[in-house]
Formats: structure tokens, sequence, C-alpha cells
């Protein structure tokens, strides 16, 4: 049992890690690099709990006939790319009502205020017709995912920080009205934490800014040389700073390639004699050899979607045991419920 409030100084309780991903149907390069790849790293040495957050997707016009097979592609997805069931936690956020729950709750320590400065907000707002109140109330479901668990270590990319400063803000008057509960939460950034596009590389690679805009993880490797050929490089003159696009290619170059290779590259590019040509064989070469082991292991998996379906059950029943419990106390804290109430005579 992990104590009340701050994260235990008992070095035998693992402190608790959570994040999650939308169900896009495809995992790009940036969601890997920003993001999973920490996800595989942290089961290591945290108790990790991962989830594929459905009710995040439908707050934005979705199809009800493409969504089960797009949570179900994910999480063959993360399987793939190393996530391992003996030993995180892999579960889908519908199958734990409990998410929706706590929500409501901070949805009254929340206020109108903070949740109209959110920028995804903002951005998203502005590419719907039709904006839900669910689109507004995103971060406080966010926030409720990972402070169901009391987690405290939850690693994302860049894009996530402004919704992470407020489930801290949450936790922090949740703790202060009606008792220590909630740890600190605190974001985890890999070494690319923005990952560009491609196309358009001073704007972050977004399945929603179209095809060329992003790399994805099971993409067939005749549609990624062709997108890393055709990356934007410089525009105009190279001047002492690198261009947003190649600085690019040089961050994935690093996730994906040996230092040695990186290094006499970037030496090439400082003596001004790398030619990008050269620059982009590289990045597709090495990216390939991280990108195969992951689609092979993706090939079987679809083989066997029905055992994927069964990993995500057993995920949910897992998640579903830690949710009820925290919630029973956080029920009786706020006064809800009158499990704990004993009216006497
Ligand atoms: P989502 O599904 O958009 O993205 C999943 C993860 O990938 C990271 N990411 C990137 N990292 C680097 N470069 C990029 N271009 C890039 N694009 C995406 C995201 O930062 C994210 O970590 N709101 C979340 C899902 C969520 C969540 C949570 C995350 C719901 N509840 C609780 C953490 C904790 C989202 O839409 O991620």
């Amino acid at each position: 049992m992990i104590a009340f409030g701050r994260p235990s100084t008992d070095p035998s309780v693992k402190e608790r890690v959570f994040s999650g991903i939308q169900p896009t149907g495809e995992l790009h390069i940036g969601n890997y690099f920003g993001a999973v790849i920490n996800y595989i790293r942290l089961q290591e040495e945290y108790e990790c709990i991962y989830s594929i957050v459905d009710y995040h997707a439908i707050t934005v016009d979705h199809d009800p006939k493409l969504l089960p097979a797009k949570v179900l592609a994910m999480a063959a997805d993360l399987l793939a790319c190393g996530l391992d069931p003996d030993k995180a936690i892999l579960f889908v956020q519908s199958h734990v009502p409990e998410h929706t729950e706590l929500a409501w709750i901070f949805n009254c320590l929340t206020s109108f205020g903070d949740l109209t400065r959110m920028t995804q907000f903002k951005e998203k707002a502005k590419q719907q017709e039709f904006v839900s109140a669910g689109l507004f109330d995103y971060p406080v479901l966010q926030a409720a995912d990972i402070l169901l668990y009391r987690a405290s270590k939850v690693p994302v990319g860049e894009d996530q920080l402004q919704h992470l400063e407020l489930a801290r803000r949450i936790a922090r008057r949740f703790n202060s009205r009606f008792g220590e509960f909630f740890p600190e939460v605190e974001p985890i950034l890999s070494e690319a934490p923005r990952v560009m596009s491609p196309a358009e590389p001073t704007m972050k690679m977004s399945k929603s800014l179209g095809e060329k805009h992003y790399i994805g993880v099971m993409e067939p490797e005749a549609s990624i040389y062709e997108k890393v050929k055709t990356a934007v490089t410089d525009v105009g003159p190279r001047g002492p700073e690198m261009s947003p696009g190649v600085a690019n290619l040089f961050l994935i170059l690093k996730l994906s390639a040996d230092s040695r290779l990186y290094d006499e590259l970037e030496e090439e590019y400082r003596t001004g004699k790398l030619k990008y040509v050269r620059l982009k064989e590289a990045v597709f070469e090495s990216l390939m050899g991280v990108l195969r082991p992951i689609q092979a292991r993706r090939r079987e998996l679809e083989r066997d979607l029905g055992g994927v379906k069964q990993v995500l059950e057993a995920g949910a029943a897992r998640a579903r045991e830690i949710a009820q419990e925290n919630m029973r106390e956080i029920r009786r804290l706020i006064g809800v419920g009158l499990e704990s109430f004993n009216p006497g005579r």
C-alpha cells in the first residue's frame, strides 16, 4: 500500500507511473520517441499503468464503428513496441468507470478560468464545427486518469505539460480541502519531447495534420523512405543555427542511430560538409533499424488479436481493483455516499 499523500519513503514501495494514449488507430514516431519509449523503460523500475483513453477520443467527432478496432490496434502497437503485460498494466479507460466518476468530482474543484487557458483546447476547438463540453473538460478527465491511481510519475511529450500542471493544481486543491490524499504529479520527458512534422517542421508531428505530417511506426518502408527523402530541410541559406527541419532529422538520428554515426554527421554539419541526401539516408536506415523489429512483432500480434483483447481484459481487472479501493476513500473524504456513515439510533 502506498502511504497517504506524498509518495512513500519506504524503499520497498514502488512509486506509481501512469500514462494514457488516444486510440488514433496508428502510432507515429512522435508518440514513440516522445512517450512510448519511456513507458517501456519505466516498466522495469516502477509499478506502471497505461491506458488507451477511449473516453478522451469521443470528445471530438468519431465513428463508433471504427473505434473498437482502433482501440485494439493501439493495444497491439504498444505491445509490439515492447510494453510487457507481465510488468505493466495495460487497459482501456472505459473499462474502469471510476475514471469518469472522479472526473466529475474534479470538475467541482476546477475553475472555469483554468480550463479556458488550456492551449490544446483552443487549438482543437478551432478544428471543430461542434465544440463539445467534453472537449473543454478533457484535461479534468486526464487529471482523474492519473490521480485515480495516485500516480506521481507521468511519461508524456511536451504538449501535455500544461495538462499535468492542471492535474497538480486539482490535486493540491483537493488535498487542502479534504486532507492529503494525492501525490504531486511529475512529468517524465524523453530526449525527444517534441518531434516535428517532416513536411512542416515548425509544427508538431501529429496525425490530425494529415498523412505527410507524420511517420507511422507501422508504416511500410517505401512510404517512410519517401517521407524522409522529401522532408523539409533548409529554406534559404544555412545560418549558424540549425533550421527546424534539419534539427528534427538530427533528433530522429540521435534517437535511432549509434552515437558514433550521430557525432560524425554533426561534425560534418558544423564544418559545412554535410550533404542532406547523406543525412536523410542515415536517418532512414537508422530509423528502420528501430522500426523493423517492432513491425515484425506487430504482424505476429495481428494474427492474435483475441490474445490482445485478453491482455486488455486482464489489465482492466487489475486497474479496477486499485481504482475501486481509492474511490472508496475519495468518496469518504468528500462526504459522498453513506458507506462509512453510522447514524446510530
Ligand atoms: P496523445 O494520444 O495525443 O499522445 C500520446 C503521447 O504521445 C506524445 N506525443 C508526442 N511526443 C513528442 N512529439 C510529438 N510530436 C508527439 N505527439 C504526441 C503525447 O505528449 C502523449 O504523451 N491527452 C493525452 C492522453 C492522456 C493522458 C492521460 C496522458 C489521457 N489521459 C493521462 C497522460 C496521462 C493525449 O492526447 O495524448
